[in-house]
């Protein structure tokens, strides 16, 4: 009876936890380029970033600063999307690039997605806390897929069947820092056809309320994870 009591209490605690360490989210859909290619070529980008966005439009060679090669991985995953809204939108000064300050903000986010599909069929940002598992629906890619993360060391990746699971394999490392970007890449056919910069937080007051609600923590017999200060 007293242990029947006890589960009783506990159950909605539990629950509460592995819904906030397990999250769920889809791939992002395919990037629809048209409105993004049509401003990318009436308004002349290819002149000095050219027509595949290799950064070697006929201008590009003559300038100081050369315009990047949104096909190059290395270069492309660490560019934040709002620095990228931004240079269009305001230019960047004392370089070439000028500013598109007549655009609207769809415009510069298509023009801005356009760019991304250089390099991948589809991107997104993702926010997670270090603690949590990210299970990531990838139903809507038709071809065989293998993913990969930026640092095998400090994150784990597995898929089941169509599900992409993905965790921070020793989170309480990462509580140090205020937020650690890193990047998970879908490949198919050899080719890295999906981009995810995952921006992970220590979301120490969250880890606080989930330790809260862990029975065995309440207990007393939890040694394993310290009061995150
Ligand atoms: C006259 C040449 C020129 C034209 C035209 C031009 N750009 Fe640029 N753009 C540059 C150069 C050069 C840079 C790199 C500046 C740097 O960071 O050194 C740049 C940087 C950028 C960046 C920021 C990425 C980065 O490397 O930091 C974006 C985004 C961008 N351009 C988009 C566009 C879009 C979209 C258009 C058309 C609407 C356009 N550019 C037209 C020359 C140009």
């Amino acid at each position: 009876m007293i242990k029947f009591i006890f589960i009783l209490l506990f159950i909605p605690s539990l629950t509460f936890a592995t819904t906030l360490k397990e999250k769920y989210t889809f791939l992002p859909t395919p990037i629809l380029v048209k409105e993004g290619k049509k401003l990318y070529q009436d308004n002349g980008c290819s002149v000095c970033h050219g027509d595949k966005g290799k950064g070697d439009g006929p201008l590009a060679s003559g300038l100081k600063n050369k315009p990047r090669n949104f096909k190059d991985y290395e270069e492309m995953k660490r560019m934040p999307t709002i620095r990228m809204e931004q240079a269009i939108h305001d230019g960047l000064q004392g370089t070439a690039m000028p500013a598109f300050n007549q655009f609207s903000d769809s415009q510069v986010e298509a023009l801005t997605e356009y760019l991304r599909s250089f390099l991948v069929d589809s991107y997104d940002d993702l926010k997670m806390c270090a603690f949590q598992t990210y299970h990531i629906d990838a139903q809507n890619l038709k071809k065989p897929f293998t993913v990969e993360v930026d640092e095998p060391q400090k994150f784990a990746v597995k898929v089941r069947g169509k599900t992409i699971s993905f965790r921070g394999k020793n989170w309480t490392d990462l509580l140090g820092q205020k937020v650690h970007r890193t990047h998970l890449r879908v490949i198919q056919a050899g080719q890295i056809t999906s981009l995810i910069s995952i921006k992970v937080y220590p979301c120490k007051k969250e880890v606080n309320e989930m330790l809260k609600t862990i029975p065995l923590q309440k207990a007393g017999t939890d040694k394993l994870e310290p009061k995150v200060q």
